[in-house]
């Protein structure tokens, strides 16, 4: 997943720079009392991992923290932070590093919680293999389906399922069998490559790194022998190649270079290439690194390349093999697993960056919600943190992409919120809908120019926002009146009337605002367009798409308008007695009192209307629009 925080990228780079040796990427999932730690700490301990200041810690830890009396608590190891510790879980992705003779190991370990399936997500989108810890006690727990899932859907192929705690079932040959039994019937349609069950006891050692003498039934490989034995075949390694353009060296007007970290399959000079999206074709000359030339490049080198012809290529552009190209879309359908505190709008415009390029995207239809504990689709208006979906996504330009399926690095992505610039949630491209191809914009031969110059005037959006029973619509209806009188073509939007028509299928949640408000901004759009005066009235409570409906008019033609009345005051005023029925909890979400309202922070305008009569703040509004050159018309503009 592309990710912006500092320590993702440390150990981004840590596992890209030990690939070369081989480096196996495995994810534990179990929960907390599964013995997740212990395993881990069990695993570092016998292969020598530990140094002689932590084993002093260690003892004295375990004599303070530990769960085994005068024994060293291996688990301690793993556990991390002191105040994760007395809180008695692991509470975020850590990344432990270790080898052996045979490879060297990469193990992001998350925590077993069942609400943290987000940071489950951020290790598991780069493991190879998931080692899914399960208790013999207890068996197969809704965890373990969970964690199979998100595996599978991040693209895992190798599962290691240990079934722990062997020495509390007598080292039942019998009851392995039956987990192992119903982990294969549940996992059957996961698309795992193998699976492959070990029984274990992480805290006698048995079948870790030594093969237990209480278990002789049992005759596969030790934990540590399947890892490092465990072939892994990567998908992207026989798509074709990509590179995506990081950035363009040109250090002087003799060399060009592309710089970036190879995606997906490999190039050798004289291959030929083609730039997405520009469809230009060349071939690779050089393939430049700090340590000289390569014969050869590889997925996850970082190198420069050469191209035999000047052509136009610039960051965020993809260089392909031309044999098999990436594909290129504006409409997708994606999972998603939302990571946000705040829920997701459906409509709402959020920043998508996949590995080279940001652009607008929004979420135009949520098919369906994956319960994560039967894998059933349920029907959804919205997803909540660590929910997943499956979803249709709109961008604002085409991006190269591949399905995730064939490639986690070109085709994930992550959304952001605009305004917090927090990540909301992350995705992987399932396929194109190749719905935009088909739509092309028409260019009519009246433009919008001609359309105002024949009515004489210059197109505005006035966009009039405040709760229920400031004054919006009073207001506006005066402005309207006043336009009218000089001659101007205007058109009144308002809230209570578009959703008795155009928006009569939605409510009040916040998603049905967003989609109201994106609703009436493009109708907004299409008037100006038509060369109109709009006056928009409603509520439209949230930041984020009031300057969603700015950023879609011309520069300069939307004019916010905040009618700023308190709460006390327009509840007092009460005109259509609703704020007395959401007090008395008839009305759900109502603004103001359950549902939030974001007051403008930069608006053009701001009336008061508490001080002074709705005819003085509609006067100061046309003043305003007299000062700043919309009611003037010059026929050569
Ligand atoms: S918005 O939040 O989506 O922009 P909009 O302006 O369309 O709201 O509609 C607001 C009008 O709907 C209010 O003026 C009021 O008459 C009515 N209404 C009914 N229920 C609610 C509610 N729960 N919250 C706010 N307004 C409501």
């Amino acid at each position: 997943m592309p990710d912006s925080s500092t320590s993702q990228t440390n150990v981004e780079t840590l596992m890209q720079s030990g690939t070369k040796k081989d480096l196996l990427r495995v994810l534990t999932c179990g929960s907390v009392d599964d013995g997740k730690s212990t395993l881990i700490g069990r695993l570092l301990f016998d292969s020598q991992q530990i140094y002689a200041d932590q084993m002093t810690s260690l003892q004295t830890d375990s004599k303070k923290f530990g769960t085994q009396g005068p024994d060293i608590d291996l688990a301690l190891l793993v556990d991390g932070l002191a105040a994760e510790r007395e809180q008695g879980i692991t509470i975020d992705v850590a990344y432990r590093f270790f080898s052996t003779k045979a490879r060297k190991f990469i193990i992001a370990d998350t925590p077993g919680h069942e609400q943290y399936t987000r940071n489950m997500a951020t290790g598991a989108s780069t493991a190879d293999l998931a080692i899914l810890l399960v208790d013999a006690r207890l068996g197969l727990q809704v965890q373990t389906r969970r964690h199979s899932y998100i595996a599978s859907l991040l693209g895992i192929r190798h599962v290691l399922v240990a079934v722990n705690k062997m020495d509390l079932v007598e080292f039942s040959q019998r009851n392995f069998n039956s987990i192992e039994e119903q982990y294969r019937d549940f996992a059957k349609d996961l698309g795992f490559e193998d699976i492959t069950c070990i029984p274990v006891s992480a805290l006698l050692g048995d079948n870790v790194t030594m093969a237990s003498q209480h278990m002789t039934w049992y005759r596969g490989p030790t934990l540590l022998q399947h890892l490092e034995a465990v072939e892994i075949t990567n998908p992207s390694d026989e798509t074709g190649f990509r590179l995506p353009v990081q950035w363009v060296n040109r250090p002087n007007s003799g060399f060009r270079g592309f710089c970036g970290t190879v995606a997906a399959g490999q190039i050798v000079p004289g291959d030929e290439i083609m730039v997405l999206p520009s469809g230009q074709r060349s071939t690779v000359k050089q393939i430049v690194t700090m340590d000289g030339d390569l014969p050869i490049a590889r997925r996850h080198q970082s190198v420069t390349l050469t191209l035999d012809d000047e052509i136009a290529i610039s960051r965020g552009d993809f260089i392909c093999s031309t044999d098999h190209l990436a594909g290129q879309s504006d409409q997708f359908q994606a999972h998603l697993i939302w990571m946000s505190e705040k829920e997701l709008f459906p409509g709402r415009s959020y920043l998508l960056k996949t590995c080279n390029s940001t652009v607008a995207a929004s979420i135009t239809s949520l098919k369906y919600q994956v319960d994560v504990n039967d894998l059933s689709h349920q029907a959804a208006k919205t997803l909540h943190l660590n929910e997943i979906g499956v979803c249709n996504l709109s961008l604002g330009q085409a991006i190269a992409f591949d399905p995730y399926r064939d490639n986690r690095t070109t085709g994930s992505f992550i959304l952001i919120d605009r305004l917090s610039n927090e990540t909301v949630g992350a995705g992987m491209i399932d396929f194109s809908l190749r719905r935009a191809s088909n739509v092309v914009w028409q260019d009519i031969e009246i433009s919008r120019n001609k359309r105002a110059a024949q009515k004489q005037q210059k197109p505005a959006v006035l966009w009039f926002t405040g709760l229920s029973g400031s004054g919006k619509s009073t207001i506006a209806n005066l402005v309207e009146k006043k336009l009218y009188d000089m001659g101007r073509h205007t058109y009144i939007l308002d809230g209570d009337n578009v959703r008795h028509g155009l928006n009569n299928d939605l409510g009040f949640t916040d998603a049905d605002r967003v989609e109201n408000i994106r609703r009436v901004g493009e109708t907004a759009k299409l008037m100006a367009d038509a060369g109109l005066m709009v006056l928009v009235s409603f509520i439209s409570p949230f930041r984020e798409e009031r300057q969603m409906a700015r950023r879609l008019m011309a520069k300069g033609e939307f004019i916010e308008i905040f009618v700023k009345t308190p709460l006390e005051v327009a509840e007092a005023r009460d005109v259509k007695g609703l704020y007395a029925r959401a007090r008395a909890g008839e009305i759900k979400n109502f603004t103001g009192i359950d549902s939030e309202y974001q007051a403008p922070t930069h608006a053009e305008i701001e009336v008061d209307t508490v001080s002074s009569p709705a005819e003085q703040a509609a006067s100061q509004i046309v003043d305003y629009l007299k000062k700043e050159g919309f009611l003037d018309f010059d026929e050569t503009s």
